[in-house]
């Protein structure tokens, strides 16, 4: 996902929107395609699920993302011995009132960084997978509403298998967008090394002059304008006929379901909307296909032991589905 040159006009809120790229390049060299795609989820309200080794900036990204968009941002630590409660938060009996108050777990802000999420057992994946849909905690009856906007960003480490818990097809599907974080090519790593050289501190964001360069009403508007976005039937086909091909591909024994579509269509009309279009183009479409269904089918064994990966066998899909024109 890379985007061209960006809009113009001081009020349209596009323009605060793609500030926030330059501002996060304060801190982190490289790695546009996150920010971008962080940004469809909250056009969306749809949760992201990145995928990377340890050490690639994904924690540095978000705080940096968070702290340009003046959002509350925090990190939460999946580990083997985490429980529901330490995530949503829980009833704590309080002896002067004699009485249970609800203390909020960290699921209380904008951005959560839910890391290594696949390190925590499945009952509490499901906690936190359960208010990602709901966007309310339930205890003892009375629902209580996370903060507006609220985007779950999950971490997972594609290499380290050993004493983890993978999620499920079902749940995987709850997330609009899986994204790979790559490590950087050699050029970015020396950048790196340089701004560290010259004392870039990313303990401190601030210090590296990251400001809030737009607001949650800029992203209220940009939801706006997005669900404004227009779609003709042909565009609509042409993400039904992709999915339908995810189905019927003889190296997949899943394919995309009608959920994985309706996501193939938001995130369409978020990528167009950013690009500078008020109306989906099959390029839009194809710009998000990878990060939208990548978690949404699964290679059949033999696939895999060829070493077949899902971005190919998407590529294939893209490459032979007649586009419309
Ligand atoms: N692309 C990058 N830009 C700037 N700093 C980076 C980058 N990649 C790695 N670093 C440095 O390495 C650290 C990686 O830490 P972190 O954000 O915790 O990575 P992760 O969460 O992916 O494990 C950063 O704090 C920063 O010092
Ligand atoms: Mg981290």
């Amino acid at each position: 996902m890379t985007l061209a040159a960006g809009p113009t006009a001081d009020t349209d809120p596009r323009v605060a929107l793609h500030r926030l790229r330059a501002e996060v390049a304060k801190a982190v060299v490289g790695q546009d395609a996150i920010v971008t795609g962080l940004l469809i989820g909250l056009l969306c309200r749809g949760h992201v699920l990145l995928e990377g080794v340890p050490g690639v900036a994904k924690t540095l990204l978000v705080r940096a993302f968070a702290a340009a968009l003046d959002l509350d941002m925090k990190r939460l630590q999946f580990t083997p011995d985490l429980m529901p409660g330490d995530v949503t938060g829980s009833l704590v009996y309080d002896p002067r009132g004699a009485a249970f108050t609800f203390r909020q777990g960290p699921v209380f802000t904008n951005l959560l960084l839910a890391d290594e999420i696949n390190r925590t057992p499945p009952k509490t994946q499901s906690a936190l997978l359960e208010v990602m849909e709901e966007r309310q905690v339930s205890v003892e009856g009375s629902p209580r509403a996370l903060p507006e906007p609220f985007l779950v960003i999950a971490t997972q480490n594609p290499v380290e298998y050993e004493g983890t818990y993978p999620l499920p097809e079902a749940q995987l599907d709850r997330f609009l967008l899986k994204l790979a974080v790559p490590l950087p090519n050699r050029d970015e790593e020396l950048g790196v090394l340089r701004a560290h050289h010259q004392g870039f501190n990313p303990r401190d964001l601030a210090g590296a002059g990251v400001r809030p360069v737009a607001t949650a009403a800029d992203l209220a508007a940009g939801r706006d304008a997005v669900g404004r976005v227009g779609v003709v039937d042909m565009v609509l086909g042409y993400i039904v006929d992709l999915c339908r091909a995810t189905r019927v591909s003889p190296s997949l024994e899943l394919g995309a379901s009608p959920r994985g579509a309706t996501a193939l269509l938001a995130a369409s009309k978020a990528w167009a909307w950013i690009s500078g279009r008020e109306y989906v183009t099959p390029d839009d479409v194809k710009a998000v296909t990878r990060s939208t269904l990548r978690h949404r089918v699964r290679l059949r064994p033999e696939a895999e032991l060829e070493g077949v990966t899902v971005d190919q066998i998407l590529d294939a899909v893209l490459g032979t589905v007649p586009t419309p024109r």
